[in-house]
């Protein structure tokens, strides 16, 4: 994670963002901070990078790499106002020892993937259509060895794959059909078949912008009707509150880059 110290409004590259609305950061942090806390409660390490000055969307850790079995995959921004959080990442898990491979195709690591390590024998869902380019799927399944499935993302509003989909646990998802092709829905149907569907409400509200160790599902707390579901389906939904990093565009999920070792 990082903390939003540096957080702002400076661009608009989704269309979240709005530079008219201004952000309070103090209160950006307090929620932040909230979020960190809820993960340390929930028995989880969390390690934090420095934030950095001019770097206003850092705050949104999950774009920098994508890790699958204590191999990292990096991270090569679309936008060139992000581009350098990619090199705060790999200096992270190169420090750490971790086997880091750089990336030559454009794509925003967590943002865009997600591993589902018992479905299938072990399956990386990859978003393409606003941020990580087609050529990335394949670069990702070479680098981390495992099949890549390519879904398409039509909702300039779900601009990453983690906006409209999360694991909820190892082999199961939560997803708003709506936000992909209706292709890639039938191939979500088709993978997942017992999944969590989020209505648009839900979706909106960036519900789906989630974490889950496979028990607490931590989600944002306007998501009412998809914790509710989630709790009919055995889960338990932990609310956090982050509305001032919805101006971002992002929400729980985007705060945070997983460590697969
Ligand atoms: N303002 C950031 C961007 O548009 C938000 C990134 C949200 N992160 C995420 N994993 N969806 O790039």
């Amino acid at each position: 994670m990082c903390a939003p110290e540096h957080f702002a409004v400076e661009y608009a590259i989704n269309p979240w963002m709005d530079l008219t609305v201004g952000v309070d950061v103090a209160l950006a942090v307090e929620q932040w901070d909230r979020l960190r806390h809820t993960l340390v409660d929930l028995g989880h390490d969390v390690h934090v990078l420095t934030p950095q000055a001019g770097l206003p969307d850092m705050v949104f850790a999950a774009n920098g790499a994508f890790v699958v079995d204590g191999t990292v995959y990096g991270a090569q921004f679309k936008h060139e106002q992000r581009a350098a959080e990619a090199a705060a990442h790999r200096e992270f898990y190169q420090k750490h020892g971790w086997h880091f491979i750089a990336p030559s195709e454009t794509n925003e690591g967590e943002g865009d993937f997600a591993y589902l390590p018992e479905a299938h024998g072990g399956l990386i869902l990859a978003g393409h259509g606003f941020r990580t380019e087609l050529p990335a799927h394949a670069e990702a399944q070479e680098a981390l060895g495992r099949p890549v499935v390519s879904l398409r993302l039509v909702d300039p509003r779900f601009y990453h794959l983690d906006v409209a989909l999360a694991s909820i646990d190892d082999g199961n998802v939560a997803y708003f059909p709506g936000a992909f092709s209706a292709a890639s829905q039938r191939v979500l149907a088709q993978l997942f078949p017992d999944a969590v569907l989020a209505d648009d409400e839900d979706a909106l509200a960036f519900g789906l912008n989630l974490v889950s160790d496979g028990a607490n599902v931590v989600l944002n707390s306007d998501a009412t009707r998809l914790a509710g579901k989630l709790k009919a389906a055995g889960y338990t939904p932990v609310p956090v509150e982050l509305a001032e990093l919805k101006k971002g565009g992002g929400s729980v999920k985007c705060c945070i880059a997983e460590l697969r070792p």
